[in-house]
């Protein structure tokens, strides 16, 4: 898939880092935008500055977690700027702590964004997507962590995990179709977003400004949310599946090798090494 210029993208957590850096790519693709947030306030800027790339814009609030809204914004989507041709579920946030000190609702709450928000973007668009019958394609984001487990991260690695293989389900069964739709799964390493913010305590009030690009600045192996659009786009025109932001190649192949062997796990850290 080539040529995106006159249709319609479609991206979730648009408001933030990685969405935001997608959609504004989307525009100077020539694509139509639908964006969405769960904070309203990050859109109004992101909204005008589409503008000026001279395609439509569509910018709502919205909680990926309902499927109800959802549902009611791939109406409004499908009505005012046609079926997608590019579908990206983003919107994601971040939760740590030790795996016996999660409640049940925070359980809830993560999974019914990072995993569901997904879910709920699929069921609103893939059916109008499939009796269109034109070429398209879907990317969810996913992380290392759908691949990786780091200790701490219980939550994210379920949710991530989750993804991948729904994400993997989707391919499969859209390909049993015969379906002119590709899949992939994004999987950023390390990006300058703001979506530790929350938990680092550094969330602005007014939800406008997110500092943490500052603060993540310098750190070993963070990547503007810029060149994670660009790779995503050079993916989803290569038709790949993974679309990988780090080098994780030799992580990975240790890391299969371990269970192939059934060795019991051991955690290493993730180190992004070129040369393999
Ligand atoms: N930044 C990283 O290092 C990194 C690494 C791996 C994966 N990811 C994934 O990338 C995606 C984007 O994250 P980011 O890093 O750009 O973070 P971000 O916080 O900068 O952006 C995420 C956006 O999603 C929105 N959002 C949160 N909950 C929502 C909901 N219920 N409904 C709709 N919107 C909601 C937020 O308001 C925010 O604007 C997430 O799925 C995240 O898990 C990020």
């Amino acid at each position: 898939m080539d040529s995106f210029a006159g249709g319609t993208a479609v991206v979730t957590g648009a408001g933030s880092g990685i969405g935001r850096a997608i959609a504004i790519q989307c525009a100077r693709e020539g694509m139509h935008v639908a964006v969405a947030d769960v904070m309203a306030s990050r859109l109004t800027a992101l909204g005008d500055e589409l503008k000026t790339e001279g395609v439509n814009v569509l910018a709502r609030e919205l909680d990926v977690s309902d499927a109800g809204a959802v549902t009611a914004f791939a109406n409004e989507v499908l009505g005012e700027l046609g079926v997608p041709r590019l579908l990206f579920n983003n919107a994601g946030v971040l939760q740590i702590g030790e795996t016996w000190t999660q409640t049940a609702e925070s359980w809830q709450k993560l999974l019914s964004i990072n995993l569901m928000g997904v879910v709920h973007g699929l069921n609103a668009f893939v059916p109008a997507m499939l009796e269109a019958g034109e070429a398209a394609h879907i990317v969810n984001t996913g992380s290392v962590g759908s691949l990786v487990v780091a200790p701490g991260m219980a939550q994210y690695t379920a949710s991530k995990m989750a993804v991948r293989g729904v994400t993997e389900s989707l391919l499969y069964d859209l390909a049993a179709h015969q379906a002119p739709i590709g899949v992939s799964l994004l999987c950023p390493g390390p990006v300058l977003t703001s979506i530790s913010d929350e938990l680092m305590g550094v969330a602005p009030s007014d939800g406008t400004t997110p500092p943490t690009e500052h603060l993540m600045a310098g750190q070993p192996d963070f990547i503007p949310a810029e060149q994670v659009a660009t790779q995503v786009f050079e993916g989803i025109r290569a038709g790949n599946f993974w679309i990988f932001t780090h080098p994780l190649a030799g992580y990975l192949e240790d890391a299969f090798e371990d269970i192939v062997a059934a060795k019991n796990p051991a955690y290493r850290e993730v180190v992004f090494d070129a040369s393999r």
